[in-house]
């Protein structure tokens, strides 16, 4: 057996997903797997080259992991040839730069959600990578949930019918960084800085929704700003300029209707922190991140509206769990895993920049719908050709 290893430069490992996420539970644990096994029975061993601002932090993480490679040169690392692929997990704001940087090196790409903060960079993005014909990924991690591979199990067997609605709820209580530590970055509540829920979790919805159900073809959605103040890492106040929570209506080629709540100023009363309630002519389901329970046609009860007495149907109990038949990976490693073959095997990789494209313009999509009051149509991106 033969093993040959790929370098990779890895830019945004200090951050929450860089580092946990694609750092150590992809690329290190991809390694201590002995590497990515390819059709031809090689192995691929990937080689981290640490990128980032702050020497500190890298010396840091990299002893902590024995990892040789790191610097505060991004173009140093690119101007290597023995790293072939560039990966991004950035502050969004920072993306399309350092990614363009990469593709003019020549580099294959791959990058975290959104690929862009607008829609034309987003475009722009595709068409560079294509043009470059260099291979180009986006994280779509929650396509890999066990939740949600057991929903498209029974789209994909023909479970529902004909689907005839979705129905999302996303979100915690996001502290507001005062009286206990704020659970997710600050940039996250600042506009300016690319932070904003629909930036942030549109995306995700577009390639759940278009990879499951169909094309999104219209939005209507409102953003708001709940909660106008919060406090940052430092314990200093600032305006939240940015939307914490979109409520958005999804219209789906073939005529299904989603619905999607995207909070972080909502107290989770649900059993995960995303779930989605599928109904179809022929049953229904709702799936989380692990779990995912249906209700066929012929076990459905027939409750009947009375509001003078109390329920008596123990409603959660008359749904049944779907197994898993399966063992899950970690979904960005089984994305990694993909796109590694992807570069070194030329497998199939089907979430490429214009699909990251077309997540950020459903988000700047329903910006548009929130600011101005109206439903917006989703128009076909053109990228001059196969993207
Ligand atoms: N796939 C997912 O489920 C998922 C979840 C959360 C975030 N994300 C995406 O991942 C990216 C990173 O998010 P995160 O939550 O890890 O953020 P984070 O703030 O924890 O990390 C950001 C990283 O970018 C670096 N950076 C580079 N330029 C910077 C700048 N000018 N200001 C601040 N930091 C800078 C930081 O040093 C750090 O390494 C974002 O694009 C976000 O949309 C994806």
């Amino acid at each position: 057996m033969t093993t040959r290893t790929l370098g990779v430069v890895m830019n945004g490992v200090t951050g929450r997903m860089g580092y946990r996420q694609h750092l150590v539970r992809s690329v290190l644990a991809i390694n201590s797997a002995g590497g990515v096994a390819l059709p031809t029975g090689e192995r691929v061993l990937l080689r981290p080259v640490l990128v980032g601002r702050s020497e500190a932090k890298l010396r840091d993480l990299a002893g902590r992991h024995d990892i040789p490679d790191w610097t505060t040169d991004l173009d140093a690392a690119l101007a290597d040839p023995a790293n072939q692929v560039y990966f991004d997990a950035q502050v969004t704001s920072a993306r399309v730069g350092a990614v363009t940087r990469a593709i003019e090196a020549g580099k294959h790409v791959y990058a975290e959600k959104p690929t862009a903060e607008t829609l034309e960079d987003a475009i722009t993005l595709a068409k560079t990578a294509r043009a470059a014909g260099v291979k180009n990924g986006v994280v779509q991690d929650k396509l890999f949930l066990p939740g949600l591979l057991k929903l498209k199990r029974l789209v994909d067997g023909g479970f529902f019918g004909r689907v005839l609605s979705v129905r999302g709820e996303f979100g915690y209580w996001v502290f507001e960084g005062d009286w206990q530590a704020a659970q997710r970055p600050s940039w996250n509540y600042r506009a300016e800085d690319g932070g904003g829920i629909v930036l942030d979790m549109f995306p995700h919805w577009h390639y759940v929704l278009e990879n499951l159900f169909g094309r999104v073809e219209a939005v209507t959605a409102r953003a708001v700003t709940h909660v106008p103040g919060r406090w940052d890492e430092a314990g200093g106040r600032y305006d939240a300029t940015a939307d914490d929570a979109a409520y958005g209506i999804f219209e789906l080629a073939g005529g299904v209707v989603a619905q999607i709540n995207s909070s972080w100023t909502t107290r989770v009363f649900r059993d995960e922190l995303v779930e989605f309630q599928v109904d179809g002519t022929e049953g229904s389901a709702v799936a989380g991140l692990r779990r995912c329970r249906v209700q066929h046609r012929s076990t459905t009860p027939k409750p009947v509206w009375n509001p003078d007495l109390p329920a008596t149907e123990p409603f959660r109990e008359q749904w049944q769990e779907v197994p898993d038949n399966a063992e899950f990976d970690n979904g960005f490693r089984t994305q990694w895993e993909m796109f590694v073959r992807h570069v070194a095997a030329g497998e199939p990789f089907p979430y490429d920049f214009a699909a990251g494209a077309r997540g950020v313009q459903l988000a700047q999509a329903g910006l548009l719908s929130s600011t101005e009051g109206r439903r917006v149509e989703l128009t076909p991106i053109d990228f001059g050709g196969e993207a």
